[in-house]
């Protein structure tokens, strides 16, 4: 068989050989670092996902050796091949960024702003390009799209509120799972992932589903409310398990452990999958051989969070969100996530899990 040629790309004056048929995304992270563009739909594990968000565009400033002419408009990174002598700027293009603002801004039309209430809140890609990219005040004053809640099984809470249609759930049951039961219903601004017939999600690699979703549009229900990722301590463990191969981060706080997740790499990409009974249900120390403190290699505050002499932020909120809030709600006694007994803002040092209501 013929050898696949190598091409020459050059991204933001980085120069790289890669195989052909490999993507600009793909190459940008060979290279590492900030050269790499974010990517909320683009999943390396999952065959034809891409191409939905548009966060990964990029300038190709030369089509090629052969063709050296520009492309017309930016491109999904995800989505589009290297050719040999390419030139793509990212960082370097002042279109590229002001695009990825836009995307941004789009993103979060729609997306309500409860990270403070978000279980993904500190581990999720939205919020983090939002830091990046976004503006300090939302341009929109229209009521947000909103969906009814929807139980979709035991394990796994769906916040299709907060969803922004990457597919990658999608994708993920749909080649892990011999049996998917869920998937996007209707279109345009109507489309929502859902169950056909409100069947539960009861295959046993679904929970994979929760790792993908770059918000928290997907969440753990046995870990929901439960801590906040950053006051918990991630440990690389592993366990014998007949179903998947039982490689596993587990999240702990004290001697607790809070959640089970799959290991993740620099990308926010599952390295492996894990089964539903390592994820749900293994969550005593016993279970699992610890083999050491998790590498948490994206900037994250999950590798801080150690609040010694803070000081309370003189901010106040009509100054963040440039405008006064049309009112303020005390939602304690109606709240289905703490006990009514406790009051959050009263308690010494961050909430704990006997805090709040138990699923
Ligand atoms: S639920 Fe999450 S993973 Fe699924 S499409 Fe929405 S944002 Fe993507
Ligand atoms: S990551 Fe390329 S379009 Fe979403």
């Amino acid at each position: 068989m013929a050898e696949t040629p190598n091409f020459k790309v050059t991204i933001d004056n980085i120069s790289i050989e890669v195989p052909a048929g490999t993507t600009i995304l793909n190459a940008a992270r060979m290279i590492g670092g900030d050269v790499a563009p974010p990517a909320m739909c683009y999943y390396s594990k999952l065959k034809d996902s891409g191409g939905k968000c548009r966060t990964c565009l990029v300038e190709v400033s030369k089509g090629s050796e052969k063709d050296p002419r520009p492309m017309p408009k930016l491109v999904a990174s995800c989505r589009t091949t290297v050719m040999d002598g390419m030139e793509v700027k990212n960082l370097t293009s002042d279109k590229v960024i002001d695009a990825r603002q836009g995307v941004v801004e789009f993103l979060l039309i729609n997306h309500p702003l409860d990270c403070p209430v978000c279980d993904q809140a500190g581990e999720c890609h939205l919020q983090d390009l939002s830091y990046d990219h976004g503006l300090e005040k939302t341009r929109y004053d229209f009521p947000r799209r909103t969906f009814p809640p929807e139980d979709i099984g035991p394990y796994i809470q769906l916040h299709m509120n907060r969803c922004i249609m990457c597919f990658r759930c999608v994708y993920t049951a749909n080649q892990l799972t011999d049996k998917r039961e869920h998937g996007i219903l209707d279109r345009g601004e109507h489309a929502e992932i859902s169950t056909l017939l409100g069947k539960a999600l009861d295959n046993e690699f679904i929970g994979n589903v929760i790792d993908v979703c770059p918000v928290g549009a997907l969440t753990d229900k046995t870990f929901r409310f439960k801590n906040r990722v950053w006051f918990t301590k991630p440990l690389d463990a592993h366990r014998d398990c007949p179903t998947c191969k039982g490689k596993a981060r587990i999240w702990m706080r004290g001697e607790e452990v809070f959640r089970v997740t799959a290991r993740k790499d620099q990308w926010g990409e599952v390295e492996e999958w894990i089964c539903n009974d390592c994820r749900f249900h293994k969550k005593s120390l016993k279970d699992w051989v610890v083999e050491g403190p998790s590498n948490v290699s994206r900037s994250s505050v999950i590798s801080q969070g150690h609040y010694v002499g803070t000081e309370k932020s003189q901010v106040l909120i009509d100054k963040v969100i440039g405008k006064q809030p049309r009112m303020l709600l005390n939602i304690h006694d109606v709240s289905d996530v703490n006990r009514k007994s406790v009051h959050l803002s009263e308690i010494e040092g961050p909430a704990h899990s006997d805090d709040f209501k138990k699923n």
